[in-house]
């Protein structure tokens, strides 16, 4: 089928802080990934995403950016860039940045000039800066890492920031704020990137009466703040610059949406490529709620969707399946039922993350893989110090996500893992979740993906198209992709008939004769 790469791309997440060192200062670089890329390209990814690694504070993990077009030195440098990007191209994988259009960081010179300038300049409307109401903020909003939305500065004045008061949002109906952004993704395009991952796609444009909420409390649904029309001509406008390069590069915006209905506005085929579809990340481990978000992602998303299970803000699928009795008291973040009181089985949480990975794979579309979740990573709860603007913001009340943000462990047997002084300490008792050990152990959940992404690139019905669900006894979920492959899912308890079949060509635990036990997936060879 002539499809675009990225319809049917395995995409690679990077975290850079945590993923390799270069130079051995304790924050993983680029030098670092380029220096594994024989990994990525042995785990047959086709593209590259990296989160931020540009000039920042880092007071939410590059997520403020203080300079959109350089990298930080605790990062490397453009060279170093460029030098990864061909290097990744060498094996055939492409490379999407992160752009971060709705916030930069307090020390972007346009915050700093903004501060100076003063009220009613042009300079301060390159933000949302608005009086107060006596004392009290200018609305009730209220910000996603909690608190409240709006921050004052010296002269009395507020200014809005949806995320932690170290990062401004841009007043996108300022015209300025286009064109700077139109030149960035020019920036990055003319060095040869796959794309764009786009940060809170869906937060732009803000409402400009910046009206009170009935329920302030922060959720993805439509709101003053989410959202808004003016998104879809945006999105135009930014494809219309990507379709002006070779290589299809493309765009996958960041849009959490509440009910999925709420894509719509984002669907335009002339506007953004892709978006990223969260609903298997969220749903339950049982065979209704996974049949029933697969359904409706192909109803609102049409055929070939991309599909999430785990990233650099939520908790860990091994713990997240595992967890057999939610935390009372701190959680990781609202609504997780994660946190350090939580009863976890990780052994359970294990096989049944390496069952969702074969169904990532198997789904018709892109899939996107979060570093660490090749190995099997636990969400770390007792970490001895964190970082996330939630932890702080919440004065301790959540956790935050540096639970999935755990260096990677590389190598050796004790923590931390082939690293040195890495800015986050490993617990010490991953010696046998590290790469060098799963690559000696052919049983070990990478080497499943690698097995699984090597049968995707060479079998022909995977990667995107459709499917077809078949019959299954419940608890479980078998669909068909043509020509010849089947794929079922055992959610449990009790084991279940395996479909007729040819031969199996991969399975996410040992298969019972022939019967699938519970918690396991399987890929088969139609008759
Ligand atoms: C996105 C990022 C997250 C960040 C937030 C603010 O949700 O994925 O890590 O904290 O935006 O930039």
């Amino acid at each position: 089928m002539d499809v675009p790469w990225w319809r049917k791309a395995v995409v690679y997440q990077v975290y850079p802080r945590s993923f390799a060192d270069g130079d051995e200062d304790g924050t993983g670089d680029l030098p670092g990934v380029r220096s594994r890329l024989d990994y990525l390209a042995e785990l047959g990814i086709d593209a590259l995403w990296l989160s931020p690694f540009y000039p920042s504070p880092l007071h939410d993990g590059g997520y403020d950016v203080s300079d959109y077009i350089d990298v930080d030195p605790r990062f490397g440098t453009l060279a170093d860039f460029d030098a990864l990007v061909a290097d990744a191209g060498a094996r055939g994988i492409r490379v999407i940045v992160d752009i971060v259009p709705n916030h930069c960081s307090i020390e972007h010179p346009a915050f700093q000039e903004a501060l100076t300038a003063g009220p009613g300049s042009v300079q301060r409307d390159r933000f949302i800066f608005r009086e107060g109401r006596g004392d009290a903020p200018p609305n009730n909003w209220e910000s996603m890492f909690g608190g409240p939305a709006w921050t004052r500065v010296s002269d009395g004045q507020w200014y809005l920031h949806l995320f932690d008061s170290a990062q401004p949002d841009w007043n996108w109906r300022n015209p300025w704020v286009a064109t700077m952004f139109d030149e960035v993704l020019r920036f990055w395009l003319d060095r040869d990137v796959g794309g764009f991952r786009i940060d809170v796609a869906h937060g732009l444009f803000k409402d400009a009466a910046l009206p009170d909420l009935d329920d302030p409390t922060p959720s993805d649904r439509i709101s003053p703040y989410y959202h808004q029309s003016d998104l879809a001509a945006h999105y135009r406008s930014w494809r219309a610059i990507l379709d002006s390069y070779p290589g299809n590069p493309t765009a996958v915006g960041e849009i959490w949406v509440e009910d999925p209905e709420d894509w719509r506005l984002y669907l335009d085929p002339a506007g953004l490529p892709q978006l990223f579809n969260f609903l298997l990340l969220r749903a339950p481990w049982s065979a209704d709620a996974f049949r029933r978000v697969i359904d409706t992602a192909f109803a609102t998303l049409g055929d070939s969707p991309t599909w999430v299970l785990g990233n650099h803000d939520v908790v860990r699928q091994v713990t997240r399946y595992g967890l057999i009795k939610p935390a009372t008291g701190v959680m990781t973040q609202p609504g997780t039922m994660v946190g350090p009181n939580a009863v976890i089985d990780q052994a359970l949480g294990t096989r049944r993350a390496r069952a969702a990975a074969l169904l990532l794979l198997a789904l018709p579309g892109s899939a996107y893989i979060y570093q660490g979740d090749e190995l099997g990573l636990p969400e770390v709860l007792d970490l001895p110090l964190r970082d996330d603007p939630v932890f702080r913001r919440s004065v301790g009340h959540f956790l935050g996500r540096d639970g999935c943000r755990v260096p990677m462990p590389w190598s050796g047997t004790t923590e931390p893992y082939g690293w040195h002084r890495p800015w986050l300490p490993p617990p010490d008792n991953w010696t046998d979740l590290t790469v060098a050990a799963q690559q000696a152990d052919p049983t070990s959940t990478l080497w499943l993906y690698r097995d699984a992404s090597r049968i995707r690139r060479a079998h022909e019905a995977l990667g995107a198209g459709e499917l077809r669900w078949r019959d299954a006894p419940p608890g479980g979920l078998v669909f068909e992709r043509e020509p010849g492959f089947v794929c079922a899912i055992n959610f449990g308890p009790g084991s279940m008939p395996l479909p007729g079949y040819g031969k199996v060509l991969l399975a996410s635990s040992p298969l019972d004769d022939a019967a699938l036990p519970p918690d396991t997936a399987v890929w088969l060879q139609a008759d």
